[in-house]
């Protein structure tokens, strides 16, 4: 197959190898991030209003990115893991002993809606609205390839204005949480907007939605499917960490992300021209076999492991720690509470929506 290819009828260029994904997500110099490409899939604006961190260049992006790092600081993420350990076990709790188990619907879905929201300020109990918000605007993504914009905008104008409410709240009256703190920034030297806020919001609500979901199912999904891993983590507990950077590697939760060449681009032989839309494929990149001995194989002890399932370079995921913290908890309760694990049946699993995230949305245990 072709490394580089221009897919005809979606007017796009697909880039495939892991050292072309790696350069073509962090190389801002010739591939911008900005309005243009659809990056709706990571909580950007699907209508192309207002900005979002994961659609700006530089120098833009710098100032935002480290607005943000001031709110959302590795000590703020690994202060959660008490209360993340306490939801999680709340969750099981509501279906232990009853022998069965929808771990999506049951498990993975609520447990990054609860603990976003609370990071965020807002109440749990509006969950039901935020999934279908980030399911219309991961959906939207593939409005790319022909679909429409109108739910995707939809969602996007219902996200602001309910987040407008609780920012005037805030503002009244500040709280220990995330978006008082993303006001106090706005108030101090540095400056964000309401605008800045909101999208911010947005963008949390989405990313810290599915792509958290993913990485558990697909965790269960992969030792499910590889019983001798299984077994070799249930009696080396410290393998956990290198199992959730593999399963990162093996079922990317993001599959691409988008970028528009800002001149023209040799690669492999090809000329990518200025002003083209391009998909750089993670998932592929993280299954080259140039880079990854065996790629196709699940190896909960590979080393190294340089996937790059949270991208590369200025905009390398801002939820990172929290999204490995978050696994890191599951699992270990979902090991130590659930002992005889296995698929209720042999059936086809049905895909999450939209192309970009990789997961299932159904997984009966
Ligand atoms: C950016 C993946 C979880 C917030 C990214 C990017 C990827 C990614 C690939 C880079 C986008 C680009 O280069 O254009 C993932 C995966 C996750 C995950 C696989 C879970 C397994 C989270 C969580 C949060 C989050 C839990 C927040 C709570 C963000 C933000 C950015 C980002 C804000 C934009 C950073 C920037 O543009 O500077 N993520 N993410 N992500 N992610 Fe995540």
């Amino acid at each position: 197959a072709q490394p580089v290819m221009y897919v005809e009828p979606l007017q796009l260029w697909s880039v495939f190898r892991y050292d072309d994904v790696k350069m073509v997500l962090s190389d801002h110099a010739r591939f911008s991030s900005g309005p243009g490409g659809p990056p709706a899939a990571a909580g950007g604006p699907p209508n192309g209003d207002g900005f979002s961190l994961v659609t700006t260049d530089p120098p833009r992006h710098t100032d935002l990115r480290s607005l943000v790092n001031r709110a959302f600081t590795p000590k703020a993420v690994a202060a959660l893991e008490p209360r993340i350990e306490q939801i999680t076990h709340e969750l099981l709790d509501q279906v232990s002993g009853t022998g069965q188990i929808d771990l999506v619907h049951d498990f993975t879905y609520p447990l990054p809606v609860i603990v976003i929201a609370e990071l965020l300020g807002v109440p749990s109990n509006d969950r039901d609205r935020f999934k279908e918000w980030s399911d219309e605007v991961v959906a939207s993504a593939d409005a790319v390839i022909g679909g429409s914009h109108d739910k995707g905008k939809q969602a996007n104008d219902e996200m602001n204005e309910y987040f407008r409410g609780i920012i005037a709240e805030r503002r009244k009256a500040p709280r220990e949480d995330l978006i008082s703190s993303l006001i106090a920034v706005e108030e101090g030297a540095f400056r964000l907007s309401e605008t800045d806020i909101l999208s911010f919001c947005r963008l949390l609500l989405v990313a810290g939605n599915e792509t958290t979901t993913n990485l558990i199912g697909n965790a269960v999904l992969s030792l499910l499917e590889n019983p001798g891993e299984l077994e070799k983590l249930r009696s080396n507990p410290d393998m956990l960490a290198s199992t959730i950077e593999e399963v990162l590697r093996f079922r990317s939760p993001i599959q691409a992300m988008f970028r528009t060449a800002k001149e023209d681009v040799e690669l492999r032989g090809q000329v990518i021209p200025k002003g083209s839309k391009v998909i750089a494929w993670i998932g592929s990149a993280n299954r080259d076999e140039a880079k990854f001995a065996d790629p196709a194989r699940f190896d909960i002890a590979r080393d190294p492991n340089p996937h790059i399932a949270f991208g590369h370079g200025i905009h390398f995921c801002l939820g990172a720690p929290l999204a490995r913290l978050e696994a890191k908890v599951a699992l270990t309760a979902i090991l130590d509470r659930l002992p005889e694990l296995r698929r209720e049946n042999d059936e086809p699993l049905e895909p999450a929506r939209g192309f970009i995230v990789h997961g299932v949305k159904s997984l009966p245990l």
